[in-house]
């Protein structure tokens, strides 16, 4: 989604400007663009539809340079991809503007606009908002002044970051439903949609909070709440490398978050796990608290995390025996609903900032819940700020648009907030250490199925000339089969449905034929007769079957029937196992397809609009 970077120093600002968008990219965009104030005390601008390397071009052939500046990746909202439409937008020749989010109310104000004669451009509801701005400073003669009266007037979400040449030594910005982020610098600031823009310039960092409005000079940063009071916002330091941005001895940054794998789930169970139990303290001081009379749990969230999520309800029920519901954030948000007393609202969400996602937590803390539990990767997001109880996922930054790490990271949380719930509602110390010990075997077991990489590779071949497949599981293993669809359409393109097993007779088994590879997860559980069955089923139709299993689940290859053995694991943690083959098999097939592994087309990696 559109990423917005800003830069006031004593250098020029326009490699810092270009570097971040660069850094930005894996959001997805459809255009580039870049406004700077120059020498004279003139905005210059450049703007590019397609990537951020034709924007750099287009710079390279007409420099734009200055001390004060403002960068876009555009991701089409109102309007199509088009120069008209990249960002930045100005109003006459001298205020330029970057925005995220969406504008509600924009017919109405360009119509009021275009009645006191501003002229417009594109299609975009920014532009409105720049000649809203350019209004008011014609009128009062200040940008912070002119920026804070015309918020009042905008509905709806954005992070906003305006220059104005009558004023070249600072940028206004603010924020209302979209992150925005400031980068202290020594002699030197910077803004930006994502604090991964900001990490070759500087690592200290200040998150606004909704309503703020800053102005941000090279030696000031000053900031005012939505009450208009002057306030402080702590500086914190990014705490993973600057080089968790880059892709390292790795090809792509998928591939690379699939291996760091063993590592971040280690990470997100040290503290909170000792040799046998969950530390109920680290899920935070109030947890005893808050999960003793947990009667039911309702999780919402978006896309891989709302799989999660659907892993989640099968240990939430089997281990604390609490209710659980599942929903993807977008259609609970749209509907009346049913809250039982004692609800527990539990959002997943990899970046924090994903919209609906946070639409549906303001409205539950409006409705009532009993308190609102947050599984994020990213500190300081707005999910996390506006929770009650966070567990954070230690992934690190995840690039990649298609989610690896950050899904197994959320189910090694999910799975210990669940002992740390089923605790409370009798689990007993025995079965408990049993899942604790089987926990500490995860980051062994991620290590053995990655060392499979070369065969799913081979495997990835018979993969890539298909147009459909169909991806099978039972009990918790059904999310695992969504989640590798998910992957498998979202990076090959190709067309990938996940069923229960137990539904093939009800529709998908008219479909299957020797054209509609069938892949299918096998762990050793009570299931995996039943779900032997199924697989038969799936061969008298000859459909070809990709089956990854437990050795003792003693499925045979045979004509048709690959068989790739995994490690035996633990029936509780065979989801987060199970997981990575299937990340590993899209990856390859979207490797041999060749297309844009990391920035898929038409998605983008935090959906921080509607
Ligand atoms: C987008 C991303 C997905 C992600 C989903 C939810 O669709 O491409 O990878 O799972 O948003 O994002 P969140 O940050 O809330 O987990």
């Amino acid at each position: 989604m559109c990423g917005i970077v800003g830069a006031v120093s004593e250098r020029d600002v326009q490699g810092i400007l270009l570097e971040g968008l660069r850094r930005l990219e894996y959001r997805g965009y459809d255009s580039a663009g870049m406004a700077v104030i120059n020498g004279q005390h003139l905005v210059q601008r450049a703007r590019e539809v397609g990537k951020v390397a034709a924007l750099a071009d287009a710079i390279e052939a007409n420099p734009l340079a200055g001390h004060l500046g403002i960068a876009h990746t555009r991701w089409a909202t109102h309007g199509e991809p088009s120069q008209v439409n990249a960002h930045p937008h100005m109003s006459g020749e001298r205020l330029a503007i970057v925005h995220n989010g969406i504008i509600e109310n924009y017919q109405e104000l360009r119509d009021e606009l275009r009645a006191e004669g501003f002229e417009f451009t594109s299609q975009t509801d920014t532009e409105v908002v720049a000649h809203l701005i350019e209004k008011y400073f014609r009128e009062q003669g200040k940008l912070y002044e002119a920026v804070k009266a015309a918020i009042q007037r905008l509905r709806g979400a954005y992070a906003l970051a305006v220059v104005h040449a009558d004023e070249p030594d600072h940028l206004v910005v603010c924020r209302e439903g979209s992150p925005l982020v400031v980068g202290v610098g020594i002699g030197e600031n910077f803004i930006a949609s994502d604090q991964l823009a900001l990490l070759p310039v500087t690592d200290r960092f200040m998150f606004l909070e909704e309503g703020d409005i800053a102005d941000i000079r090279k030696d000031n940063i000053r900031i005012h709440d939505r009450s208009g009071q002057p306030v402080e916002r702590t500086i914190t330091r990014f705490e993973h490398g600057a080089d968790s941005a880059d892709k390292g001895e790795y090809r792509h940054f998928m591939l690379k978050e699939i291996y760091e794998q063993p590592k971040v789930i280690k990470a997100t169970m040290e503290g909170r796990i000792t040799d046998s139990r969950v530390l109920e303290q680290a899920l935070g001081t109030d947890a005893a608290n808050l999960l003793d009379n947990v009667r039911h749990v309702q999780i919402i969230a978006c896309g891989t995390s709302y799989h999660a999520g659907m892993v989640a309800r099968y240990w939430i029920e089997e281990l604390a025996g609490v209710p659980c519901s599942v929903e993807v954030a977008s259609e609970f948000r749209y509907r009346k609903h049913v809250i039982q007393p004692d609800t527990l609202f539990l959002c997943i969400s990899q970046s924090g900032e994903t919209a609906d996602t946070l639409a549906a937590l303001r409205q539950a803390k409006q409705a009532g819940f009993r308190a609102a539990l947050a599984i994020c990767n990213v500190p300081g997001s707005s999910l996390v700020r506006e929770s009650d109880l966070v567990i954070m996922t230690q992934a690190g930054p995840e690039i990649g648009v298609a989610s690896t790490k950050a899904f197994t990271t959320q189910l090694t949380a999910l799975l210990i907030f669940t002992l740390g719930l089923a605790r409370h509602n009798g689990l007993s110390e025995e079965k408990e250490a049993g899942i604790v010990a089987a926990i500490h075997q995860l980051p062994k077991q991620v290590s053995d199925v990655l060392a499979l990489d070369a065969d799913i590779e081979e495997m990835s071949k018979a993969f890539m000339d298909k147009n459909h497949s169909l991806f099978l599981g039972r009990g918790s293993q059904f999310p695992v089969a969504m989640e590798g669809a998910l992957k498998l359409k979202e990076i090959s393109y190709i067309h990938a449905e996940a069923y229960p097993a137990g539904e093939l007779k009800h529709g998908p088994l008219a479909l299957v034929d020797s054209e509609m590879p069938v892949v299918t997860v096998a762990p050793n559980n009570d299931l995996v007769e039943k779900l032997k069955s199924n697989l038969e089923e799936v061969r008298a139709r000859g459909g070809e079957l990709f089956v990854f299993a437990d050795k003792a689940a003693d499925v045979k290859p045979e004509e048709g029937i690959h068989v790739m053995q995994l490690p035996s694991v633990h029936e509780i943690t065979a989801p987060i196992v199970y997981t990575v083959p299937l990340q590993l098999l899209s990856y390859h097939v979207a490797v041999l397809k060749g297309t844009d592994v990391d920035q898929p087309r038409n998605l983008a990696k935090s959906v921080t609009v509607e």
